[in-house]
């Protein structure tokens, strides 16, 4: 029998960081890491969303050198541009042509109940969030207000830009965090309608990849919720030691177990799930232990805490600053990116043209 060589044909994995600003442990365990993973065993491509990025008005100074970061920060979390597609999304013009093309199949109600639209338009009105719903409040100052540009056209239809970038490589797999996973349903429903409406199977449906059962968390530093650029508790990267200390020894804790085998406030908890992340198995249980018997001192935690998360950052911080100064090999990477992703997408493009009916003369 012959061997059917499409079994040899590796997975196509998709993923992408906005353009933002630095990178932050949160974005290293919950998406760089599993890229890193990933790159042996699966077609890889992945890429910075400048694009997406304009959606909350970078300033123009400001967003190639954001670009540049992100690049040289890939790169020093150790993706290898010779086993990945490494690309910027604005160089790949196609992606562009096909969002316009896919807004046609996009409705503007399911755009505007996904919760990253209802949470910035939230923010760029001064609507505090609540836990009911909102949408009648967001919709009626939205339209009532006409000359709102913080709450722009982009910014709805942000899920159509990254169902594009998904759609455009076919992609099977699409590592994101828990946050992303109402984006991925769109881009499985835009591509099932574009599917069922030309009478066609031309898009299969991606779905998400996380190595073991659950997507990590990366919690911040200030008591709460995760680390997040906006949220300010992020430890980055680039942070030198002494930045990375003080915040560190800065971390919100509480007074301290009132009663031996007490279950851990949400602050300390946050600090053993990141205890979990970068520290020996048994450092952690040395601190859960000594929180366990109320003999736990937060300082300590906190010192062994930075000097293990040090021990991951300081070598990715210092291969940053060597690349980031390296113009000549970055323009490289992503000339050779952009050609092979374009390459993928034109395809992708011209197809879905011929599927829409647009013909050339
Ligand atoms: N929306 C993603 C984020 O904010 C970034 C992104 C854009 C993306 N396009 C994508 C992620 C395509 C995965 C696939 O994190």
């Amino acid at each position: 029998m012959t061997q059917d060589i499409s079994q040899d044909k590796k997975k196509v994995v998709l993923s992408g960081i906005r353009a933002t600003g630095n990178l932050h442990l949160g974005n290293y365990y919950g998406a760089l890491n599993k890229f890193v993973r990933m790159q042996d065993d699966y077609d890889c491509r992945f890429f910075i969303a400048d694009l997406h990025a304009l959606t909350t008005h970078p300033d123009p100074a400001m967003l190639h050198s954001n670009v540049k970061s992100i690049l040289a920060e890939y790169l020093a979390a150790g993706l290898d541009p010779e086993k990945n597609i490494l690309y910027v999304q604005s160089d790949v013009p196609e992606i562009s042509e096909m969002y316009l093309l896919m807004n046609m199949h996009a409705g503007i109600g399911e755009l505007m109940r996904t919760a990253s639209f209802k949470d910035k338009a939230r923010k760029a009105l001064g609507i505090a969030p609540k836990s009911g719903e909102d949408e009648e409040e967001i919709e009626k100052e939205i339209c009532g207000n006409q000359t709102n540009k913080s709450v722009n056209a982009g910014l709805l239809t942000y899920p159509t830009l990254m169902a594009v970038d998904i759609l455009i490589h076919h992609a099977d797999f699409v590592p994101v965090g828990k946050d992303q996973e109402q984006h991925l349903e769109l881009t499985r429903r835009f591509g099932r309608r574009f599917n069922s409406f030309y009478k066609t199977d031309y898009f299969h449906e991606p779905v998400n990849f996380n190595f073991g059962s659950h997507a990590v968390k990366v919690p911040g530093l200030d008591g709460s919720g995760k680390m997040g650029k906006s949220e300010g508790n992020c430890i980055y990267l680039i942070d030198d030691e002494k930045t990375l200390r003080k915040k560190v020894m800065r971390a919100v804790t509480d007074q301290g177990p009132q009663q031996p085998n007490s279950t851990p406030t949400e602050p300390i908890q946050n600090l053993f799930t990141l205890m979990e992340l970068v520290s020996e198995p048994s450092t952690l249980q040395h601190f859960k232990q000594a929180y366990a018997d109320c003999s736990i001192r937060y300082g300590d935690l906190k010192k062994q805490l930075a000097e293990d998360i040090l021990k991951v950052t300081l070598p990715i911080r210092e291969r940053i600053l060597d690349l980031r100064d390296n113009d000549e090999y970055l323009s490289k990477v992503v000339r050779r990116g952009a050609e092979q992703a374009r390459e993928v997408a034109a395809k992708t493009l011209r197809e879905v043209r011929e599927i829409m009916g647009i013909r050339k003369f």
